[in-house]
């Protein structure tokens, strides 16, 4: 039986999600994959208590798991946009293909990455760096590769949406369900990237890129947080008939695209306003298609390794084929990627 072999690098929250998964789920895994996948190398810093490695090789250095001849697919669970970003370039250099969970590192970095990657014959795969465990990129970059996209919007940040709901639902105070949500393993490393927003722009940009077919400009988003929401805002939304919900917004427009992240009050009957707790909702609106909605968990260890797996089983069958993988990062090829306006 032919087999893939993966290495990890970080073993955090999805980390050791992403290692469990495989493990549990390795049988049907490989009869999807048309190969078995193997984690043949682990790289952190620590050990993670809900993660037995066994007999899996792991090496405190992570870079040791790139310097590693047998890893074919480089997983970068490690967050952040400094060591995962030499991480995720030294991979490529050394013809790896690599599967992220970084939002930050694509939204900030994907345009430089994307053409190492194809100067390299190698792919980035990113699926689970937007709602978690919604498969929203395959969706946009696959699944309504025949539409023009008129818009989307959705709640993309987990963090954000569990504070809003236990707010409205408990009369819970923010800070409070701010600490919770950091010991569930929903919040970032820094958490003011839930709650000021950056973390849905980050994903934001991501979306629009692949919708819209254009380079990713994180500096473009109008960028509005929930910190200056009180519990009154949100009494006074529910006495209204409306709730807080906080969105991203892409949308082309006359001469561009609009990109904004801000609070948004939404009529109490609409879908997204029943969109509660750590879930995630995107509606996207091609014009072939008509209006889509995907829905899931926007956060946690097990949802998010599902989108990890996902790509990496997506790799694993290309491999396994002995096929070169050619879906450019963004879904349009990277030479017909639009000059737009934001
Ligand atoms: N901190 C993020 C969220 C994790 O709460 O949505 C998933 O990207």
């Amino acid at each position: 039986a032919q087999v893939v072999k993966v290495g990890i690098c970080g073993l955090g929250t999805v980390g050791g999600g992403t290692f469990n998964v495989l493990a549990r789920n390795a049988a049907e895994i490989a009869a999807r994959a048309g190969a078995a996948i193997e984690v043949v190398h682990v790289g952190a810093r620590r050990d993670n208590p809900a993660c037995d490695t066994g007999s899996t090789r792991v090496s405190r250095d992570i870079f040791a798991v790139i310097d590693d001849p047998e890893v074919q697919i480089l997983v970068e669970l490690i967050g952040g946009t400094t060591v995962a970003k030499e991480v995720v370039e030294k991979a490529l250099a050394a013809g790896k293909h690599v599967v992220t969970a970084n939002k930050a590192l694509i939204a900030e970095f994907g345009n430089e990455l994307f053409a190492q990657a194809e100067q390299c014959g190698v792919t980035i795969r990113y699926e689970a760096a937007v709602a978690g465990g919604i498969p929203i990129i395959k969706a946009l970059r696959e699944g309504l590769a025949g539409n023009r996209i008129e818009w989307l919007a959705g709640i993309i940040n987990g963090t954000g949406n569990f504070i809003l709901s236990e707010m409205r639902d408990k009369g819970r105070e923010f800070d409070d369900v701010l600490a919770e949500a950091q010991a569930l393993g929903y919040a970032e490393a820094d958490p003011t990237f839930d709650v000021e927003g950056i973390d849905a722009a980050h994903k934001l940009v991501i979306l629009a890129s692949l919708a819209f077919g254009m380079p990713l400009q994180f500096s473009a988003v109008y960028t509005e947080g929930i910190t200056e929401l009180t519990p009154q805002d949100v009494e006074y939304a529910e006495e209204l008939g409306y709730r807080i919900k906080h969105l991203g917004i892409a949308k082309q427009t006359g001469g561009g695209i609009e990109l904004r992240v801000h609070p948004t009050l939404i009529p109490e009957k609409r879908l997204l306003a029943n969109v509660n707790g750590v879930k995630n909702a995107v509606l996207v609106e091609g014009d072939a298609v008509g209006p889509t909605l995907y829905y899931g968990a926007g956060a946690g260890a097990e949802p998010t390794a599902s989108a990890v797996v996902a790509d990496i089983v997506d790799l694993a069958r290309e491999l396994s084929a002995g096929q070169q993988c050619r879906v450019p990062a963004l879904g349009f090829a990277s030479e017909k990627l639009r000059d737009v306006r934001i």
